[in-house]
C-alpha cells in the first residue's frame, strides 16, 4: 500500500497480523488490521472481548512485534519499537515501591525529564484526578479506580503526543464513570491530543471520539467505521439525541451481528 505518510503527525497501522501459540497450534488474534488515526485525532475502538484489541495496542507501544505488517507514527516505522507512545495499559501496571507522585512521572523520566521538573505539574494533575490526597500513598492503598486514574494521569504527563488507552474507565462504578468522560472529554478539548481508545461502551466511543472503528470477532479484523458527527465542545445530553441513538444501535447490531456468525462458524 502507497501512503503519503510523511510529515504527517498521523499514526498508520498496515496490514497487521498477530498469532500465538497455543497447546503448541497457533492462535490468530490480528487479520491483517489497516487503520490510521490523524494527528489531534480521538479514535476508538469497539470490538468483542478476546477478539484482539489489546494485542493491537500492545504491537503499537512496541511491546510485542507483529507477525506481518507495520506501525508507522509520523512517517517513521516504529514497529516492534518502544518509546514513541504514551500507553495506559488495561491492567494499570503501577510500580509499588513507588509512591503515585513518583508513579505519575515514570513516563517523563524515562524520556530524560528531570523529575524535579515535572512535580507541580504532577501535582496539578493528580489535583484534577481527586487524587491530591494520595500523592504519596502507594499503590496497594489504592482502589482499583484509583489505581486507574493514577495511570491515567502518567499516560497524560508522558511527553508523547500520541496516546493509547486500553479500557481507562474499566474499574470504576458507572457515576465515577461519567465523571471521569466528561473529565477526559474536557482535557481533551483543551489538549487535543492524539488518542486512540479501547472501550466496551458503545456510547463512551459515540461522546469521546471523532471515529470509531469496529471490530469482529477473534482473529480481528475491521468490520465497521463511523465519522462521529457531533459538534464540539460535546455534553452529556448528546446522548439523548435521535442521531446518537440511531448511531448506537448501528454499531450495536454491527457488533451482535458478528458475534452470531463467529458462533455458527
Ligand atoms: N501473550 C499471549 N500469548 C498467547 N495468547 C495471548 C497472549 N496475549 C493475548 N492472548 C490471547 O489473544 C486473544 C486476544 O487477547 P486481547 O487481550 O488482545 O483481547 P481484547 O480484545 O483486549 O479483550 P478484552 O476486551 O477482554 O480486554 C485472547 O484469546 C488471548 O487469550
Ligand atoms: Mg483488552
Amino acid at each position: 500500500m502507497n501512503y503519503n505518510h510523511e510529515a504527517s503527525g498521523d499514526l498508520w497501522i498496515e496490514n497487521l497480523v498477530q498469532t500465538f501459540e497455543q497447546d503448541g497450534k497457533p492462535l490468530h488474534i490480528l487479520n491483517g488490521i489497516n487503520l490510521r488515526v490523524k494527528h489531534g485525532e480521538f479514535v476508538s475502538l469497539l470490538g468483542p472481548s478476546g477478539c484482539g484489541k489489546s494485542t493491537l495496542l500492545q504491537n503499537i507501544g512496541g511491546l510485542l512485534t507483529p507477525k506481518s505488517g507495520r506501525v508507522i507514527l509520523q512517517g517513521k516505522d516504529i514497529t516492534g519499537q518502544k518509546g514513541h507512545i504514551s500507553y495506559m495499559p488495561q491492567q494499570p501496571a503501577l510500580l509499588p515501591w513507588r509512591d503515585v507522585l513518583s508513579n505519575v512521572v515514570l513516563g517523563s523520566e524515562i524520556a530524560g525529564v528531570k523529575r524535579s521538573q515535572m512535580k507541580a505539574k504532577a501535582v496539578e494533575w493528580l489535583e484534577k484526578a481527586g487524587l491530591a490526597s494520595f500523592a504519596h500513598a502507594y499503590p496497594h492503598m489504592l482502589s482499583g479506580g484509583m489505581q486507574q486514574r493514577v495511570s491515567f494521569v502518567r499516560a497524560m504527563l508522558s511527553p508523547q503526543s500520541f496516546m493509547c488507552l486500553d479500557e481507562p474507565f474499566g474499574a470504576l462504578d458507572a457515576i465515577t464513570r461519567l465523571e471521569m468522560q466528561q473529565w477526559l472529554l474536557q482535557i481533551w478539548e483543551e489538549h487535543r491530543k492524539t488518542v486512540l481508545l479501547i472501550t466496551h461502551s458503545i456510547e463512551e466511543a459515540l461522546l469521546l471520539s471523532d471515529r470509531i472503528y469496529v471490530f469482529s470477532p477473534r482473529p480481528a479484523k475491521v468490520i465497521q467505521q463511523h465519522l462521529v458527527p457531533f459538534a464540539r465542545p460535546r455534553r452529556e445530553e448528546l446522548i439523548y439525541s435521535h442521531t446518537f441513538n440511531e448511531l448506537k444501535s448501528d454499531i450495536y447490531r454491527t457488533l451482535k451481528g458478528s458475534m452470531a456468525s463467529a458462533h455458527d462458524h
